[in-house]
């Protein structure tokens, strides 16, 4: 990882199934979000941080074979990845570039810009996106996805292991949540990005975005949550560990999804998960 990285879970193939299984739960918020947002047949869409790809397929979806997406990401190897899922979708107008969003070159006529869960990376996110409305046209969107994890994944009715989780889990934010990344990084993840895209927007020269809050919850015994927040956990247990103190033998890792299970169903109760953040805006 370079010194600037500040992609805190880490560069591993557990960590590209974690994003994979992340948007089972999160797609469906996501693609009512970017619907929202006026994403739409024949666009050409700028697609930052892809990852694994989901959002750019999604994106793929909703612009049809008439459109195009570009992703970006600087983990070459997660776009391995990102492209053999778009061959096996049989998408040919989806294309990805290695690189740091901050530098790489770009066209400069997307209909679109869109991210999920990687503004929160970009240090002065407001710079930034002054920056990316270059690559827009005059009317163009721009349209993040990202979390504000001052509202913690939470259980209801709560449960001893979603208290344990609640205590484990929330370092405490502002210096903490600053440097996940490493304590003597220049800054980490940015924790509240979700409420803050209304002020980043603004500070970028944007209209004041229009914003959609929606937060994916699930009960039962088949839910994928439960997976996804134990994996979530497993990600950040190193930083954790330095970080909030916990001990990774009590968290016991590899039984924590059938734990979270078997108490959330033994209550009929459901687990929510951390509240997204939708903000959306036009280049004027
Ligand atoms: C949490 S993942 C989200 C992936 C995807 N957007 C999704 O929703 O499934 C964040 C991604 O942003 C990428 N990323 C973070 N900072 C970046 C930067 N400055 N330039 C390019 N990619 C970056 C990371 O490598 C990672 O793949």
């Amino acid at each position: 990882m370079s010194e600037t990285d500040t992609y805190i879970l880490g560069r591993t193939e557990r960590e590209t199934r974690r994003l994979i299984l992340q948007h089972q739960v999160f797609g469906p918020i996501t693609r009512r979000f970017f619907q929202a947002a006026g994403i739409g047949p024949g666009m050409k869409v700028l697609d930052l941080g892809s990852g694994a790809g989901d959002v750019a397929l999604l994106a793929a979806d909703l612009v049809g074979p008439t459109g195009h997406v570009v992703g970006v990401d600087m983990n070459a190897k997660i776009l391995e990845t990102a492209r053999a899922r778009t061959e096996a979708a049989g998408w040919s107008n989806v294309t990805f570039h290695a690189g740091d969003v901050r530098e790489i070159a770009l066209d400069t006529d997307f209909d679109a810009v869109i991210g999920r869960w990687v503004l929160m990376y970009i240090p002065e996110p407001a710079k930034f996106l002054r920056q990316l409305t270059s690559r827009l046209k005059s009317g163009g969107i721009v349209a993040f996805h990202e979390n504000d994890f001052t509202y913690p994944p939470t259980t209801f009715p709560a449960t001893p292991v979603s208290d344990d989780i609640l205590k484990w889990g929330i370092p405490p934010v502002d210096e903490s949540m600053r440097t996940w990344s490493s304590p003597s990084a220049p800054r980490g993840p940015e924790a509240q990005m979700g409420t803050k895209l209304y002020r980043t927007y603004v500070e970028a020269g944007l209209p004041g975005p229009q914003l959609m809050v929606e937060a994916a919850a699930g009960g039962g015994p088949d839910w994928p949550g439960y997976e996804l927040l134990a994996e979530t956990l497993r990600s950040l247990l190193p930083m954790l560990e330095k970080v909030t103190g916990m001990d990774p033998a009590k968290v016991d890792i590899d039984t924590l999804a059938d734990r979270v299970r078997a108490a959330v169903v033994e209550k009929n109760g459901v687990h929510m998960m951390p509240i997204m953040f939708g903000a959306w805006s036009r280049k004027p």
